[in-house]
C-alpha cells in the first residue's frame, strides 16, 4: 500500500469523514483524497478545514456540530447532490478529557456522550436510510480499545466507546442483507492532540497517518474489527478475556502509570 499522501485507486469515489479537522479524521481525509476520493470533512473549526481544502481540492469543508441531530440530517443531502451519493461515512469526532478519581463534573460525562456516541446515533440517521435505499454504502464508527474495559481515568471516555462498540454490533446484525457494510474501528493510542492529555506512558503509540492506512486498509478487507496496532490490539483482547480476580490487579497498576 502507498503510504499516505501518495496517489493510489481506493475503491470510494464518494466519502464523509466526520472530526476531519485533526488528528485521525484529517490523516484519513487526506488519505482518501489522495486515493481519488471526492471527501466532505466535517468538525467545528472552519478554519481548520479550509487549510484541509487549501491542502487537497478533493476535500470539501461541511462545518458541523455532530451533536446538533437538525443539522446532520440536513448536511446528507446536501452533500450527496454535491459530490454523489456517499459510498463511505467515517464518524469519527470525538471528545476526550482524562479524568483521575473516576468522578467530577455529570457535564462532562454527558457531553462525552452527546459527542462521541449520540454524535454517531445522528450521523447514522443521515447516511444509513439511502445507503440501504440503494442496497450498497459502507460505514464506519470510531470506537476505540479502551472500550474493551473500564480503565483508570476513562471514566467519561471508556465507556462513549464500549457503548459504540455494542451499538455497531447490533447494527452490524440489523443490517445484514441490506448492502450496508458496518464496521467497527478500534485503536489503540495515536498521537494527537487528544492523547497529548495522557500524562502516562502510552505503548506502542502511533501516528495519526499511520492510523489512517490502517483504517484504509482494515475497510478494505472484510473484518467487522478494524483493531490496531496488532500487539497492543493482542494485549486488550487478552484483558478482556481475564474474569474481574485478574483484571482489577491489573488496572491497579495502570492507575500508578
Ligand atoms: N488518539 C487516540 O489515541 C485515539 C484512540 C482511539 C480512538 N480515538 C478516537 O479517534 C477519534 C479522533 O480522535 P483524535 O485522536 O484524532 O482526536 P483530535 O485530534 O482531537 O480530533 C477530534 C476531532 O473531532 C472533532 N470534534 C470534536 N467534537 C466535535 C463536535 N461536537 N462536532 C464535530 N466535530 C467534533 C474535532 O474537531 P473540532 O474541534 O474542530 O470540532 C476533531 O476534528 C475520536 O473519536 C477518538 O475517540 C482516538
Amino acid at each position: 500500500m502507498a503510504p499516505v499522501g501518495m496517489a493510489e485507486d481506493l475503491p470510494w469515489t464518494s466519502a464523509w469523514v466526520t472530526g476531519a479537522s485533526a488528528g485521525i479524521g484529517r490523516a484519513l481525509a487526506l488519505r482518501l483524497a489522495a486515493g481519488g476520493c471526492a471527501v466532505t470533512a466535517s468538525a467545528r473549526d472552519t478554519g481548520a478545514l479550509k487549510k484541509l481544502h487549501d491542502e487537497h481540492v478533493a476535500i470539501t469543508p461541511l462545518p458541523l456540530d455532530v451533536t446538533d441531530t437538525a443539522a446532520v440530517m440536513a448536511a446528507v443531502p446536501a452533500l450527496e447532490a454535491r459530490q454523489g451519493p456517499l459510498d463511505l461515512a467515517v464518524f469519527n469526532a470525538g471528545t476526550y478529557e482524562p479524568l483521575p478519581g473516576g468522578l467530577g463534573d455529570p457535564e462532562v460525562f454527558r457531553h462525552h456522550m452527546e459527542v462521541n456516541y449520540m454524535g454517531v446515533v445522528n450521523g447514522l440517521h443521515g447516511v444509513v436510510p439511502a445507503m440501504k435505499e440503494r442496497g450498497r454504502g459502507q460505514v464506519a464508527l470510531m470506537g476505540s480499545l479502551s472500550g474493551y474495559r473500564g480503565l483508570p481515568r476513562a471514566a467519561c471516555y471508556g465507556p462513549t466507546k464500549a457503548a459504540l462498540i455494542n451499538l455497531a454490533e447490533t447494527l452490524r446484525t440489523e443490517l445484514r442483507g441490506s448492502g450496508v457494510d458496518l464496521r467497527i474501528v478500534n485503536p489503540g493510542f495515536v498521537a494527537t492532540r487528544l492523547t497529548d492529555k495522557n500524562d502516562f506512558t502510552m505503548p506502542d503509540l502511533m501516528t495519526a497517518p499511520d492510523a489512517a492506512d490502517a483504517i484504509i486498509r482494515g475497510l478494505e478487507g472484510r473484518g467487522f474489527e478494524i483493531a490496531f496496532p496488532r500487539r497492543f490490539a493482542l494485549f486488550m483482547k487478552l484483558a478482556r478475556l481475564l474474569p474481574y480476580g485478574l483484571f482489577f490487579p491489573l488496572a491497579a497498576r495502570l492507575a500508578r502509570g
